[in-house]
Formats: C-alpha cells, sequence, structure tokens
C-alpha cells in the first residue's frame, strides 16, 4: 500500500528509476519529462544517440532530475539486454519500465500486406515491449517490485482500415498487459497500459498527406480534437507511483471518450 496517501505525495517518485522507450519525441518525450518532475531518474531510449542524449540533457536541465541516453532499438532482442544493463551499471537499479516506442508507417490494406511490413511493426511494437518487459521484471523484483507501463492505442479496440499490422499488434500487447500483471503480480510488480486516442506527435502529423485523416483522428474524441502530449503525463504518474499500488492488467484509455 502507499505511504503517503495525501495529495500530490500519492504521485511522487522521488528515489524511482524510470526507463522511458521512445522517450526522445512525442508521448514518450512528454512521460520521461513528466517523471523526472515527479523525482524519478530517467533513462531516455530512442535508435538515435545524439537524440537521446539531446533530450536527456533538456530534461534534466528542465527539471534537475538524473538522466541518461539508453541508446537502443526495440526490434533487437539481443541488444535490449545490454541496453538495460546499461541502466542498471548507471542507477544501480530499474522501477519504472515505459514500452512507449511504437511505429505506425504508411498504412498497408490486408489484401496487400508483405511479410516484411508485418514483422517489422510486430518486431517493435509487440517484441520489443515483451522482451524488454521480461527482462526487467525480475530485477524489479529484487528490489520490492516495480510498475511496468505499455503504451497500445485505442485502435487495438476499434481497429481501423490499413492498420492491421499496427492496431493487431497493439492489441496483442493488450493481452500481453493482462499475461505479465499475471505471471509478475507475486513479484510486486505492476503492469498496465496506456490506450492513447488521438496526439499531436511527429506519428500523427506523418498522417497529415492522408486527406481528412486529421479530422477523422479529430473526430474519435468526444471533445472533437486532438490532445498535446502533455495530457498523456497524468495517467503515467499515476501507473508508474503508489498512487496506483492495487491497479494492476487494466488499460486506462486516454482519448477524449471513445475506447
Ligand atoms: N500519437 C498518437 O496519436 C498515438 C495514438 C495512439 C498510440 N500511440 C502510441 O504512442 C507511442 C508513442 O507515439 P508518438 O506519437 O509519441 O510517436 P513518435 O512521435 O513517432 O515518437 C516515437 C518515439 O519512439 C522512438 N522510436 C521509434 N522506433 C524505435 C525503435 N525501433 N526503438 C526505439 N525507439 C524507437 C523515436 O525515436 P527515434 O526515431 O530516435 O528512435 C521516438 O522517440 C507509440 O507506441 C504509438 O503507437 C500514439
Amino acid at each position: 500500500m502507499a505511504n503517503e496517501t495525501s495529495g500530490t505525495a500519492l504521485f511522487d517518485c522521488t528515489g524511482k528509476v524510470a526507463l522511458v522507450t521512445g522517450g526522445t519525441r512525442g508521448l514518450g518525450r512528454a512521460m520521461a519529462h513528466g517523471l523526472a518532475q515527479a523525482g524519478a531518474s530517467v533513462a531516455v531510449n530512442g535508435r538515435k544517440p545524439e537524440a537521446c542524449e539531446q533530450a536527456a540533457q533538456e530534461i534534466a536541465r528542465e527539471t534537475g532530475a538524473e538522466t541518461m541516453a539508453a541508446v537502443g532499438h526495440m526490434g533487437d532482442w539481443e541488444g535490449l539486454e545490454p541496453m538495460l544493463d546499461r541502466v542498471l551499471e548507471r542507477f544501480g537499479r530499474i522501477d519504472v519500465l515505459v514500452n512507449n516506442a511504437g511505429i505506425n508507417p504508411t498504412p498497408m490494406p490486408v489484401a496487400e500486406m508483405t511479410e516484411a511490413y508485418f514483422d517489422k511493426l510486430w518486431s517493435v511494437n509487440v517484441k520489443g515491449p515483451l522482451r524488454l518487459s521480461g527482462l526487467a521484471a525480475p530485477r524489479m523484483r529484487e528490489t520490492g517490485g516495480g510498475s511496468i507501463i505499455q503504451v497500445t492505442t485505442v485502435g487495438a479496440y476499434i481497429g481501423g482500415a490499413g492498420m492491421a499490422a499496427y492496431t493487431s499488434g497493439k492489441a496483442a500487447l493488450r493481452n500481453l498487459t493482462k499475461v505479465m500483471a499475471q505471471e509478475w503480480a507475486d513479484w510486486g510488480v505492476r503492469v498496465n497500459a496506456i490506450a492513447p486516442g488521438s496526439f499531436m506527435t511527429d506519428m500523427m502529423r506523418g498522417t497529415e498527406s492522408i486527406p481528412g485523416f486529421l479530422e477523422g483522428a479529430a473526430s474519435l474524441s468526444f471533445q472533437n480534437r486532438i490532445a498535446a502530449p502533455e495530457e498523456i503525463i497524468g495517467t503515467a504518474l499515476y501507473l508508474a507511483s503508489d498512487a496506483s499500488s492495487f491497479t494492476t492488467g487494466t488499460v486506462i484509455a486516454v482519448t477524449g471518450g471513445v475506447s
């Protein structure tokens, strides 16, 4: 149970170490910043060393938190262990893993699906989070537990024409959230997911060329708008902190309504 039950103390992450995959931009950057502001030491993952270094330094400057760059490709099964080891070497523990990195390239209808496209999306969006969670959970257990947050999508519920490889992978990640929560409850490791709706990030901007896509994305929300990346932070802090001590195996939709 949470030691503190008062206001913002519930959401305090002081002393925790968080690894945020895809933390250089978009939702991951917002969550990395939010966690750092709440007191966590933060490892910022992404594929590009300079982008990781820059994001880590900016977050440290803006929040005063300890940060580091944790370069690694989520589709590289073998490379994830050394990446996590670097975080453990620097900070000594891991308490929070946010599996946020994800890709959603140009849509591909089922009838035109290539094996390479399908495998690429599942490798980054499903196998990577599964592998990294499987590496991190035993380390969390050694220090009394932790919190793993998977980032899925509202599309995991509602699909989306042309999005088969993306939304089916995210639906798998939703199921894996439940499985992991069941397997690791006794270890004190909670596993939950955030299912974002439409947020204005580079991923969303990448759809601007598809006629009507942004309007459709906004209309998915009861509020008829696309959210700012910072609007994900509250849910991430809830799931990362002791505020959610009795919440595991669940998915929280942050969609402005639809789920
Ligand atoms: N934006 C939305 O409306 C929305 C809606 C639903 C769900 N989501 C989900 O939310 C998550 C974040 O989305 P976003 O919109 O913030 O995306 P984004 O703006 O495209 O940012 C993606 C981040 O992931 C990193 N990344 C990409 N491929 C990677 C890989 N193979 N290994 C490690 N890092 C990688 C990127 O950095 P590098 O390029 O430097 O590697 C970047 O930091 C994704 O899982 C996405 O599916 C987003």
